[in-house]
């Protein structure tokens, strides 16, 4: 195995966490890496927003389901589907068609990019010797946490957040998969 396939299996999800810091070189390099995940018709109809604030991570983990490691995780991010930011470079364009964020086909484009860009954070993260664990909790209480980071009211209707800690492990576990089937 090459050492990408080695990082790939050696995937686990880490919710316990050291307190070094991830450097600013880290995370320019995790959301560059992100950047460069495939994006339907090149739109990257996603943002993402890091969390290092240490009250509004406690407010996060709260608004997440009492995830307590959202708090102690030096870097939260937010990856959001964003629709909003298209909305407004194709307002004049589009004024007689469809606009952007009122389609279920562009809320699939959204949620995919978001997540394939997160999956590339996440990776890279990895790569580095970072622990990370996706929050779907973030969309338990998604109104409340829109007003908490200021996100426009195209994020609130669309917004599928997956989220990621990087930030270096201390143990884990790994999780069952099925055997891939090879026929
Ligand atoms: C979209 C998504 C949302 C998730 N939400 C949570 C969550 O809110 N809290 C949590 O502890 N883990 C969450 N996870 C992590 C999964 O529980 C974990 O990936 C799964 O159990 C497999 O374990 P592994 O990542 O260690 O292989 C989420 C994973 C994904 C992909």
């Amino acid at each position: 195995m090459n050492d990408t396939l080695t990082l790939l299996m050696n995937h686990r999800s880490i919710r316990k966490f050291t307190d070094a810091p991830v450097s600013g070189e880290q995370l320019h390099a995790i959301v560059s890496a992100a950047q460069m995940a495939s994006t339907s018709s090149n739109v990257q109809a996603y943002s993402v927003i890091a969390a290092t604030d240490p009250e509004l991570k406690k407010q996060l983990a709260v608004l997440a389901g009492n995830q307590a490691y959202i708090e102690e995780c030096p870097v939260f991010l937010v990856w959001c589907a964003d629709l909003y930011r298209l909305k407004q470079v194709t307002a004049e364009p589009l004024q007689e068609r469809e606009s952007y964020e009122t389609t279920t086909e562009n809320f699939v484009v959204a949620t995919v990019d978001a997540a394939l860009a997160a999956q590339n954070a996440a990776i890279a993260a990895e790569s580095m010797g970072l622990g990370i664990v996706y929050i779907g909790g973030v969309r338990n209480r998604i109104a409340e946490l829109s007003k908490l980071l200021d996100l426009r009211s195209s994020f609130i209707r669309y917004s599928a957040c997956a989220s990621a800690c990087p930030t270096r492990s201390l143990d884990s576990v790994r999780a069952f998969r099925w055997n891939p089937c090879c026929t």
